[in-house]
């Protein structure tokens, strides 16, 4: 972990509710970051006192370009979206334990700004040879990322009321699919996209990762503020989100 300072480079609106932060660090400190790990961004604001937490959304060690896909929740992201190009920022990174980027035939399923981690893993499946087939489902035109689908030719975009894509939720689109066709499933969503999803792919013999959220203060495993359950070795089992995840076996966590 480290705490690097970077510039804005571009902070733009996507979508009434989204904006993409991008940032620059002298590529020569960037450290490889593994799809799935995140930063806590430090905002320089009246009232935000903690860092917030967000997945890459992109990372170019060549250039030192770090992209985060951003959705408008409260104080600390209505103060991030007023930040301007040329700005500095304070990052602690690379944080948490990421997916694992395997070859062969991968599906991910991303529900709303579930899709940030997932631009990054999908991009580096497909650097290592890798086939990808997305589910992408929004609630509605504000949460949907247009980018993200010229990004990849295999996406499927469902809404749940009349919008981009089909009409539906990503469970529809994963119903439709043979899902023993694919090696991997990788999932980030909130937990009502993860709870419906879960039977579906308990059976599933492949390996099946999911990026859990939770409340985050420190970031870095020191307050026990991110702990959630998971069900292993016939036990049950308190882990940190910040540092033993975000991403977990998908079969293992209780939701
Ligand atoms: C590992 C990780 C990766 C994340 N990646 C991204 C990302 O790529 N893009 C993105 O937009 N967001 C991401 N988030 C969520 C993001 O950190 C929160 O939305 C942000 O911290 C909210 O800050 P705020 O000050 O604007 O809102 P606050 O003022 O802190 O909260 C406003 C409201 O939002 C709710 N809220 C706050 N944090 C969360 C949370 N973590 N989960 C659910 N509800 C919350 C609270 O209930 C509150 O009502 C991630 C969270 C984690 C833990
Ligand atoms: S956020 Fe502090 S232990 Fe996880």
């Amino acid at each position: 972990m480290q705490d690097l300072k970077g510039l804005v480079v571009e902070n733009i609106p996507l979508t009434k509710e989204i904006y993409k932060l991008q940032i620059s660090v002298p590529e020569e400190i960037l450290p490889e970051i593994i799809p799935g790990s995140f930063a806590m961004l430090k905002i320089e604001a009246k009232g935000v006192f903690l860092r917030r937490p967000f997945s890459f959304a992109d990372v170019d060690l060549k250039t030192g370009l770090v992209t985060f896909y951003i959705k408008l929740v409260g104080k600390g992201t209505g103060a991030l979206r007023e930040i301007h190009p040329g700005q500095e920022i304070s990052m602690l990174l690379p944080l948490g334990r990421g997916f694992t980027v395997m070859p062969g035939k991968s599906l991910l399923v991303a529900g709303g700004i579930g899709i940030a981690p997932l631009n990054f893993l999908a991009r580096e499946i497909i650097k290592k040879g890798g086939e990808i087939s997305i589910i992408y489902g929004v609630k509605n035109e504000a949460m949907f990322i247009p980018e993200i689908t010229k990004n990849f030719k295999n996406i499927e975009v469902y809404s749940e009321i009349p919008g981009p894509g089909k009409k539906g939720l990503v469970l529809d689109g994963l119903k439709a699919k043979d899902i023993n066709s694919y090696d991997q499933i990788y999932l980030c969503g909130p937990n009502v996209m993860l709870q419906a999803a879960k039977p579906y792919l308990q059976n599933f013999s492949g390996l099946v990762e999911v990026s859990l959220e939770s409340y985050m203060a420190c970031g870095f495993g020191a307050c026990l503020g991110c702990v959630v359950k998971v069900f292993s070795n016939n036990e049950i089992e308190y882990k940190k989100v910040c540092k033993d995840g975000p991403v977990f076996n998908f079969k293992e966590v209780v939701l």
